[in-house]
This record gives C-alpha cells, sequence and structure tokens, in this order.
C-alpha cells in the first residue's frame, strides 16, 4: 500500500513573520496517520527558520531546487545537496516547470539533478507536465515519456524507487483549472506502466503525485484515483486552512 503525500511548493513566498503563523498552525494541527505523510517546501533562505519550528513534528520539509554539482566549489549562487541535508531536508522539487521554462532547465539537467538527490540521500520530487499546445495537439503522452525516460535512464534501477514523480500540467498551474479527473487518471496510470517496464516493483510503490490548481474543493476527488497517490500544492499550501483540508482529504483517501 502506497503512503500518500501532500507537499506544499511555497514557491517564492513567505516571511520569516508569515511563516512563523503558517508553520505554527501546522503544528498544532498536524495529522498523525501513518498512511499520510505531509512536507513544506520553503525558499532556501526559510529552510533553518522551517527546520527550528518542524522539527520535534511528523511534517517533513524539503527545497526547490538542488545543484547538480554534488562537490563544494566555485558555483556561485547554487546549494548542493549536502548542504540541504545539513538543513534535515528529505525532499527537492526538481524540474518544476517554473524552472524548465524561465531557467532553461532540460531534461538531462533535470535527471541530473534527481540522481544527485538520490545519490545524497534526498527524495527528488521530480515534476513533469505538457504545455496547453501540447495537449491540444495529442502530444501529452509522448512529452511526458520524453521527460520521465531521461530520468530513468539516469538513474540505477535500484534508485528507481526513491523517486517521487510530480505530475503537473503546465496549464493548471496557478490558473484555477484543475485537470479533470479522467485525464489525471489516464496520465498517472501510464506513468505508472512506463516505469513497470524499466522496475515493476518500484513502479507499483512509486508516489505519483498530482500538482495544477489543487485546492480543498478538488483534493478527495484528485487524491481518491487509484493511480494519485498525494499531492503537490502551491497557492492553496500558503493558506494554512486550505493546506490543512487537502491534508484531511488526503487522510480520508488514504482511509478508504
Ligand atoms: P498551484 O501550483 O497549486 O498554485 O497550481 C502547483 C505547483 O506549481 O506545484
Amino acid at each position: 500500500m502506497r503512503k500518500k503525500l501532500v507537499a506544499g511548493n511555497w514557491k517564492m513566498n513567505g516571511s520569516l513573520k508569515e511563516n512563523e503563523a503558517l508553520l505554527k498552525t501546522l503544528v498544532q494541527r498536524q495529522l498523525q496517520f501513518n498512511q499520510l505523510q505531509t512536507a513544506v517546501i520553503p525558499p532556501f533562505p526559510y529552510l533553518s527558520q522551517t527546520q527550528q519550528q518542524l522539527h520535534t513534528s511528523t511534517i517533513l520539509w524539503g527545497a526547490q531546487d538542488v545543484s547538480v554539482e554534488s562537490k563544494a566549489g566555485a558555483f556561485t549562487g547554487e546549494v548542493s545537496a549536502s548542504m540541504l541535508l545539513d538543513f534535515g531536508c528529505h525532499f527537492v522539487i526538481v524540474g518544476h516547470s517554473e524552472r524548465r521554462q524561465r531557467h532553461q532547465e532540460t531534461d538531462q539537467v533535470v535527471a541530473l539533478k534527481a540522481k544527485v538527490c538520490i545519490e545524497n540521500g534526498l527524495r527528488p520530487i521530480v515534476c513533469i507536465g505538457e504545455s496547453l499546445g501540447e495537449r491540444e495537439k495529442g502530444e501529452t503522452l509522448s512529452v511526458l515519456y520524453r521527460q520521465i525516460d531521461a530520468v530513468l535512464n539516469a538513474l540505477d534501477v535500484d534508485h528507481i524507487q526513491r523517486l517521487v514523480l510530480a505530475y503537473e500540467p503546465i496549464w493548471a498551474i496557478g490558473t484555477g483549472k484543475s485537470a479533470t479527473i479522467e485525464q489525471v487518471q489516464e496520465v498517472h496510470q501510464a506513468l505508472r506502466q512506463r516505469v513497470a517496464a524499466v522496475d515493476w516493483v518500484a513502479a507499483s510503490a512509486l508516489n505519483i503525485l498530482y500538482g495544477g490548481s489543487v485546492k480543498p474543493a478538488n483534493a478527495l476527488e484528485l487524491m481518491s484515483l487509484p493511480d494519485v497517490d498525494g499531492a503537490l500544492v502551491g497557492g492553496a499550501s500558503l493558506v494554512a486552512e486550505d493546506f490543512m483540508a487537502i491534508i484531511q482529504a488526503a487522510a480520508v483517501s488514504a482511509a478508504g
């Protein structure tokens, strides 16, 4: 049985003051449920604050990016996997579409980052997703297969089980327009089959999250789908009540 994971991607939001209040509420109301993992993913400067506020809780945390370089050195502006481990990170978001589009991250760079994470004991949450144009041209699965294959090819087979995948259709991110449950299940099932062709055992244990306008109103329906193992939540993770409601929905779907 796969555990559900609900991770809040704060993107470039927050301040010491706002984070303190948000994290405090999450800790006070955390769910103790062993079929569910929860995590927050703040910007780098707030990892220390997050660690201090969450280290005695069941809520995990992670970072939004990592360097492909794992050894310390002259890489201005980069943050290594071992630095993230110093701050207790568990997860790293890799290949978010905002980084693929705005920072020209290629499939190969994303794959290298995923590899660096796993080799250093972190779990990469690898984001993949198609644009609206690609979906309309019927290219959804071929785009997703290209993105996922790059990662699968870069990893040792016995590392695939450390991977978390997040299907995030680009047209659903921050738009309020989530994919339909049929679209989501179809893609998640296809992705699991793609991984199964390489490693059947890892595929059945693989966490495949959905992301893109997840909110309290659609969380239960999305997370009850057979191949959806949780959510990567952007905007709604900044509002304690909304994030809690999504976590609650994940718990209900995991229990059911
Ligand atoms: P959203 O973002 O929930 O605000 O659509 C999701 C994401 O980009 O991870």
